[in-house]
């Protein structure tokens, strides 16, 4: 298949929505808003976002956050884990990396409440770095352009998937590239009812499309 990257990031560049965490892609930022993304949609977590970070400015702020408090700034998130294990990365920040979240991959894997996808995120959005970011909405693009019909749940078919990402992937674009696919995912390959692939960039290479089984793809595991 040809390389995707020109269509996509042209689609991006004209179609992304303005977001702050894309304003201002400091680590923080979309360490935080990444965070919030995973278990709710954007247009909800933005007011948390915004309360968050007008409260908690910065590493060393959220470090020193009593408990009570940063338990109201997440009430409604749910999922408590999450801000304490943000806590406790931050804490961790501080105490090794002088309050800056640090410009490597396994280094920021390594904090608490951060995997391979937040990681990533981080990595390429803030620091520019040459590394995949593959969340849902990405398996998703990518089982359909290919047609795969591959179990988006097993380890080695996400590393498989990964390595098509990684593929095409401009090396100086990385951080572009992996927002564009997931706001591809979230605005176009859209996970509930049919895509609207007449809006898509990538519609005339999309082996799904051609086949006619966009709306079965992704496979998930049997529950
Ligand atoms: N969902 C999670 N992170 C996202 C991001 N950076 N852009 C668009 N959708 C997302």
């Amino acid at each position: 298949m040809e390389n995707i990257a020109p269509a996509l990031l042209e689609w991006f560049y004209k179609n992304q929505r303005i977001l702050p965490f894309r304003t201002d892609p400091s680590p923080y930022h979309v360490w935080l808003s990444e965070i919030m993304l995973q278990q709710t949609r954007v247009s909800a977590a933005l007011p948390y976002y915004e309360r968050f970070l007008a409260a908690l400015p910065d590493i060393p702020a959220l470090a020193a956050c009593e408990e009570e408090k940063l338990h109201k700034l997440w009430e409604g998130l749910g999922y408590y884990s999450r801000v304490r294990n943000l806590q406790k990365a931050a804490r961790i920040v501080c105490e090794q990396y002088g309050g800056q979240l640090p410009a490597d991959y396994d280094a920021l894997r390594a904090l608490p409440g951060i995997g391979d996808y937040t990681a990533g995120a981080i990595a390429s959005i803030s620091f520019g770095l040459a590394v995949p970011a593959v969340d849902g909405n990405v398996l998703r693009v990518f089982s359909r352009l290919y047609n795969d019909p591959g179990v988006i749940t097993e380890p080695a078919v996400k590393r498989a998937f990964t390595a098509r990402v990684m593929e095409h992937q401009p090396p100086e674009k990385a951080g572009d590239y992996n927002q564009a696919l997931m706001e591809l995912g979230a605005l176009v390959c859209v996970p509930n009812g049919a895509p609207l692939c007449e809006r898509c960039p990538l519609a005339s290479l999309c082996e799904a499309r051609r086949a006619g089984t966009a709306l079965e793809l992704p496979h998930k595991a049997a529950p």
